[in-house]
């Protein structure tokens, strides 16, 4: 039987990543897509939706028992009425829950509504921020604490919009080769680029505040499980964005000029970028359940 704090952390990354795939994914259909290329791109990305959501309230209900066995260090506890009762009822964990089961159920009843991924992205930005609610970001109090919330918030909302997004861009760049969606799939990687450099640059700035908040210092001592975790973090979120930065300013300008051969080079650095997101997500999912000090 694996231990409660592992549990925590494997269903810390499934909740992550089903959020994050839901709100990227809807947000490129409602924000970034002209009308029908959004059309054609939420049709091919139905599964995608329907599992990232399936996952939401999955990892939600599991989330719950886990934490109760985490914190009665035995998976006893997990199904302990009285445990169950104490953290739903006293505590912001059991609160943020409750926030959680609520928004992951609006999500999965919002499946069947084809067209309603603008409520897809608002439910899911919701679901994201609401880690912010626990963990780390929780830790202040007073005006420090409501400032570290709401730097969490923007952190995850800006990492979601960057990772998830990319779920849907090779489907995007592969409607570059079809007449009847070229122009549009044009459209979109121009506002995705205006809106990536925006979430990239969000991302690391909050998570520079994030870093000075939670650990006080810069992640450089090794001997602190926590800090290498987050500088090996911090190397993946670099490594992300030289792909990034390499596909906007390399291969794009090669559209011009050689567009086959610059179409596959951005599809193979994106799939490099969302593999170095899956390792972020891992990390975060262990840094948020560890001791920073
Ligand atoms: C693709 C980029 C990134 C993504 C997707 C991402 C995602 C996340 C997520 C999902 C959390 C968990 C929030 C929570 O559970 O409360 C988090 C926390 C955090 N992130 Fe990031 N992040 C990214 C980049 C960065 C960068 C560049 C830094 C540092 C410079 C950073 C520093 C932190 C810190 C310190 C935390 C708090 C961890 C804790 O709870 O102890 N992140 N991030």
């Amino acid at each position: 039987m694996i231990a409660p704090h592992v549990a925590l952390a494997l269903v810390r990354l499934c909740f992550d990543a089903a959020a994050i795939a839901a709100c990227g994914v809807s947000g490129f259909i409602a924000w970034i897509a002209p009308n029908r290329l959004g059309l054609a791109i939420a049709a091919s990305s139905n599964f995608l939706i329907v599992a990232a959501s399936s996952l939401a309230v999955l990892s939600t209900l599991a989330w719950l028992p886990i934490e109760a066995a985490m914190i009665g260090d035995s998976w006893q506890s997990a199904v302990d009425r009285s445990t169950l009762s104490v953290i739903l009822c006293d505590t912001a964990i059991g609160k943020a829950w409750l926030v959680r089961l609520a928004l992951s159920l609006l999500l999965m009843a919002a499946l069947p509504w084809r067209s309603g991924s603008i409520v897809r992205w608002a439910l899911s930005g919701f679901l994201l921020t609401s880690l912010a609610l626990t963990g780390h970001a929780d830790m202040d109090e007073g005006t420090r604490g409501v400032l570290h919330i709401l730097n969490d918030a923007l952190h995850v909302l800006a990492g979601g919009a960057w990772l998830g997004s990319l779920l849907v861009l090779p489907g995007c760049l592969a409607r570059l080769r079809d007449p009847a969606f070229c122009t549009d799939a044009k459209s979109a990687l121009r506002r995705f680029s205006s809106a990536g450099h925006l979430a990239v640059a969000l991302v690391i700035a909050t998570g520079i505040i994030n870093t000075v908040l939670v650990l006080r210092r810069w992640p450089t001592d090794f001997t602190s499980t926590y800090q290498m975790l987050l500088a090996t973090k911090v190397a993946f979120v670099a490594g992300m964005t030289g792909l990034a930065l390499m596909n906007r300013y390399i291969f794009v300008p090669r559209m011009l000029t050689q567009p086959d051969r610059a179409i596959i080079q951005i599809r193979n650095g994106t799939y490099a970028e969302l593999a170095l997101g899956a390792g972020v997500l891992a990390l975060v999912a262990f840094l948020g359940i560890l001791d920073p000090t």
